[in-house]
């Protein structure tokens, strides 16, 4: 007969069990962390007793994260710092870049951290590997998120070479710089995880954004490929591959009514009663931040719903 999680939590704690499963059993607060993480990112009062309440699965840990002034990096930032990690931002939005590391370092601490950092030069990207390991010592984790969309252009022969080879510039070539200096400060310390943010566009096709969707399948392929030659050193490789998250880069800096975006993103997904949020998109970049994959490497986990597993086509006879 099966037992239930809490029966098993119950006997291993009366025989003095310290498995790692116990300690995840631990971290259940983390559920609770969850919810408070919600509030945290809204950074509003009390954020270091909302702080406390967060279980530190990245304690000690050291991130780097570009394009973590908005959006997704953003999100993941803030996640990442609640879970102890000391956090560096690197983007070229400087203003935004800078209030996000002020309001993680309000209680006080000197754990978060602003680069100007343009991905796609190299000077920038190197710079900002080696001020992080100046300042914090080492590098365990390198988020490859900043991103670019690039204008839709439905006519094939209209696509300007330059707007094609801009997003592959910032999506391909800016990640393949953070994972290869990266790689430099991780390989002596034979320990590291490097993620990537691709996209459902890594794995399928939309329309009119060709650019985008090249450099998404690259970064995928980029990941498996970095995947294979870094794993002797005992770094991971992954990437997370979001559906529509209501962020600058999916409106365009325009206006959007949300739940309108909800309702027109949602009727494309078979996972139905809930909005995808750059705090989910987070939770996995996190996940594949923290030891808890320590095993997993090369992977591309979608986020989407089920936005690829299938199609809405109905066979005509009903
Ligand atoms: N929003 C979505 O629907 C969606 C879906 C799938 C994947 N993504 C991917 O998620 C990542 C983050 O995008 P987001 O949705 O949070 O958008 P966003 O516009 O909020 O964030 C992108 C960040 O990247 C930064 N950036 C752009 N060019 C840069 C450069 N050359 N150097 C350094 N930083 C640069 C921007 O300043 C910005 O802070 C991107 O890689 C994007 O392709 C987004």
């Amino acid at each position: 007969m099966c037992m239930s999680v809490e029966e098993r939590r119950r006997r291993r704690k009366g025989k003095g069990f310290h498995s790692s499963s116990l300690v995840r059993d631990e971290y259940h607060p983390n559920r609770s962390c969850r919810t408070k993480v919600a509030d945290f990112l809204s950074w509003s009062s009390s954020d270091s007793d909302k702080a406390s309440n967060c279980v530190s699965i990245l304690k000690g840990k050291v991130a780097l994260i570009t394009g973590a002034a908005s959006g997704i990096g953003l999100a993941t930032a803030k996640l990442f710092h609640c879970h102890g990690a000391k956090v560096v931002i690197a983007d070229i939005q400087d203003e935004l870049g800078r209030q996000a590391c002020r309001e993680m370092s309000s209680d006080g601490s000197d754990d978060a951290m602003y680069f100007h950092c343009d991905v796609t030069i190299e000077q920038d990207v190197a710079g900002a590997i080696d001020g992080t390991v100046a300042k914090f010592g080492k590098l365990d984790i390198m988020y490859n998120n900043a991103g670019i969309i690039g204008p839709s252009c439905p006519s094939v022969p209209d696509i300007e070479k330059s707007m094609f080879e801009r997003v592959l510039s910032v999506n391909v070539v800016g990640g393949f710089l953070g994972a290869k200096h990266a790689a430099r400060v991780m390989i002596p310390a034979r320990q590291g995880s490097i993620i990537f943010t691709a996209s459902v566009a890594s794995v399928k096709a939309g329309r009119s954004r060709h650019a985008y969707c090249t450099s998404k399948h690259a970064v995928a392929g980029l990941c498996k490929s970095m995947a294979v030659d870094l794993g002797e050193f005992g770094i991971r490789v992954n990437c997370v591959s979001p559906y529509a998250v209501l962020t600058p880069l999916f409106t365009g800096g325009n206006s959007v009514d949300e739940s309108q975006f909800y309702t027109e993103t949602n009727k494309h997904v078979f996972l139905k009663g809930m909005n995808l949020k750059p705090e989910d998109v987070a939770e996995a970049a996190l996940y594949f931040a923290s030891d808890d994959s320590k095993y997993i490497s090369g992977h591309n986990l979608v986020i989407d719903g089920g936005f690829t597993i299938g199609s809405h086509l109905k066979p005509l006879n009903g």
